[in-house]
Order: structure tokens, then C-alpha cells, then sequence
């Protein structure tokens, strides 16, 4: 594997073969597996998960990481193209990206969404723009419009309580947050839970519907493999008989960069707090998920979160396991 940038580019067999590794290094260890191997981790956005399960993956897999990101004590980096550097940063990521690849067998990168203009966040123009100066093996840790490593660990847990496939009601609902969010984790939940046969609702406000590139791929992916997507903003419908709800907030898509619109529609939202009343009609098992962090008491109320619907503990040991896989892949002898 040379990169690892979204589910669309593995077959359904590469797919299943990363969830099956993923499980099995969980329950067989292969401390040994990546001995001497270095992966290089930029963060030019932040994190907990990402940052702290690619470490421990390394480090349980036999191999080591080192971590770069702007906020730590490096010299100021500049990302904008063509500009004369005579301000505060005194590197430009065209150097210190290939750089920090050197050191490593493999790099992975965070940059999410600039949020200024849609068309280019939807084709992931800076994420592109970084890959393309580096020559080594790369994992996307969240570009402008993907989280591949969020949505195999969100496979993986989907499988792991058994919430069917083919049948199952995956409902993608968008939550109340004070601040505009990118689309990255809506949009590749989105297809990922259509690629794996769900039928798949997205309830959304008005203001707030994902792109139509973004709904067309979803489509085609539930066209082959059994499922359906569709959209609404009428909750007790989108909610009946769901198996499971995937809760996240994100920019408006009619407002989009415009900061004082989205606001100004996202402040009329502020109900759209999921609590336990939004499984008034759910299957009654159905199950919670976020890809975290969450707002407590904002986006979800806390007996949703603490209760037994939430899931959202074990979604995010699962990135730690399914980055073991993709890593296991990528950097073993079998690579
Ligand atoms: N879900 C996720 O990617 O978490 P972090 O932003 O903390 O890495």
C-alpha cells in the first residue's frame, strides 16, 4: 500500500482484508511487525485521537513516530504559494514537508479545510498540493474533505456490534455547534456507510445539506452494494426504525466561508442537541456514535453519551486499530 487517502480507492476485498488484520492485531499482537520502521506525523491542525493512536500504533506495532506540528517550538511555517517571506515564518512547508518525509518510512498528514471556498476544499487542493512534494508512502489524517482512518474505524465498529449491512438504517445527522465545521467527516462517513449496503439518512437543516457531489458519490456507492441515501430535515422520520445515529456538526454549504451567515443560521439551531427523545421511535437498541471530541449538553445531551446507546469509546480505540492495519500494510514485510 502507498497511501492511504480514502475507501473508494480499495476494493471491497482490500476493505475487508484491513478490518479482518485490524481485528486480528488486537487479539494477536505482532509487537515485531514494524521494528526500525519511522513514521513522521505533521499536524497542521489539531488533534487528540489521531495524534495519540498513530503513536501508540507505532509503538505497539515495534516501530516509532515523531510528531511536527505549528504549535510546538519550530521555526514560524509559512503555506502560502509564491509569497515573499519577510514576515513572522521562516520556513515554508515546500521544504519542511519533504523534510520531515526523509525521516520517516512513511508520513501521515492533518490539514483540514480552509473553509474559504467550497469547490476547492471539495477537491482537496492543499492536501493535494502537500502530497505532491513528498515521494513516500502517505496517510491522510483528515484533508479538507476526507478522515479515511475515521471511517475504517467506524466500519470496524459498526461490524463489531453487529449493526447490520444490507438493512440497516445509518442515520448521519447533523448536530448544533457554535462554531462552522469542516465537511470532512460528514462527507466521507457519508459514503462509507452507503459503500458498506446501509440504507442512509441524512437529516440536516435547511442551510446545511452536503454538497451534491458529495450525496451523487454516496448514491453510487449504495447503488452497488445494496443500500440506499437519502435526505431530509424532519427528524421523527429520518429516526424511524434507525440502527444506529452518527452525530457531527458542519459548515453551512449556502453560507459557506461566510462566517456571519453561518452563524447567523447555525444560532437559530441551537435545539438540534440529540437527547434521548430523538430515539422516540428508533430501533430500540439503536446506537450513538461520534468521531469525537464532542461538546457535552451541545451537540448531545449526557445521558446520551454516558448512557448505553454510546458507542463512542470503542469507535475511538478502534482508530488505533485500524491505523495498526493500514500501518501493518503499508510498512510490513509484506508491503
Ligand atoms: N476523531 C478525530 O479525528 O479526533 P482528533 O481530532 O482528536 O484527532
Amino acid at each position: 500500500m502507498k497511501f492511504f487517502n480514502d475507501l473508494a480507492d480499495f476494493s471491497d476485498e482490500q476493505l475487508h482484508a484491513l478490518l479482518q488484520l485490524a481485528g486480528r492485531l488486537d487479539t494477536h499482537p505482532e509487537p515485531e511487525a514494524l521494528r526500525g520502521k519511522v513514521l513522521s506525523l505533521l499536524f497542521l491542525s489539531p488533534s487528540l485521537r489521531t495524534l495519540a493512536s498513530f503513536q501508540a500504533a507505532m509503538i505497539r506495532l515495534g516501530g516509532g513516530s515523531f510528531v511536527i506540528s505549528p504549535t510546538m517550538s519550530i521555526h514560524g511555517i509559512e503555506t502560502r504559494p509564491g509569497i515573499v517571506m519577510d514576515g513572522a515564518a521562516a520556513e515554508h512547508i515546500r521544504e519542511a514537508v519533504p523534510v520531515i518525509a526523509s525521516y520517516g518510512d512513511a508520513i501521515g498528514i492533518r490539514a483540514f479545510a480552509q473553509r474559504k471556498d467550497l469547490e476547492q476544499d471539495l477537491a482537496d487542493t492543499e492536501f493535494k498540493a502537500l502530497i505532491d512534494l513528498i515521494d513516500t508512502p502517505y496517510i491522510n489524517m483528515e484533508s479538507a474533505i476526507g478522515h479515511p482512518c475515521q471511517n475504517l474505524a467506524d466500519w470496524m465498529t459498526l461490524d463489531d456490534f453487529s449493526i447490520p449491512a444490507n438493512g440497516g438504517k445509518f442515520v448521519l445527522s447533523w448536530a448544533y455547534h457554535p462554531k462552522a465545521l469542516p465537511l470532512a467527516v460528514p462527507a466521507s462517513t457519508l459514503y462509507t456507510a452507503a459503500r458498506r449496503g446501509m440504507d442512509v439518512t441524512v437529516l440536516r437543516p435547511e442551510g446545511f445539506a452536503l454538497p451534491d457531489t458529495v450525496m451523487e458519490r454516496a448514491r453510487r456507492a449504495a447503488d452497488a452494494a445494496g443500500g440506499s441515501v437519502q435526505e431530509t430535515d424532519q427528524r421523527t422520520a429520518a429516526m424511524e426504525g434507525a440502527h444506529v445515529i452518527y452525530v457531527k456538526s458542519w459548515s453551512s454549504t449556502t453560507s459557506y466561508g461566510d462566517t456571519i451567515a453561518d452563524q447567523k443560521l447555525r444560532n437559530e439551531l441551537i435545539s438540534w442537541c440529540v437527547d434521548e427523545s430523538w430515539f422516540d421511535n428508533a430501533q430500540d437498541d439503536c446506537r450513538f456514535m461520534h468521531c469525537l471530541p464532542v461538546r457535552r449538553g451541545v451537540v448531545v445531551s449526557e445521558p446520551v453519551l454516558d448512557g448505553p446507546r454510546s458507542i463512542v469509546i470503542h469507535e475511538a480505540r478502534n482508530r488505533m486499530l485500524a491505523q495498526m492495519a493500514v500501518l501493518h500494510q503499508m510498512l510490513g514485510n509484506s508491503a
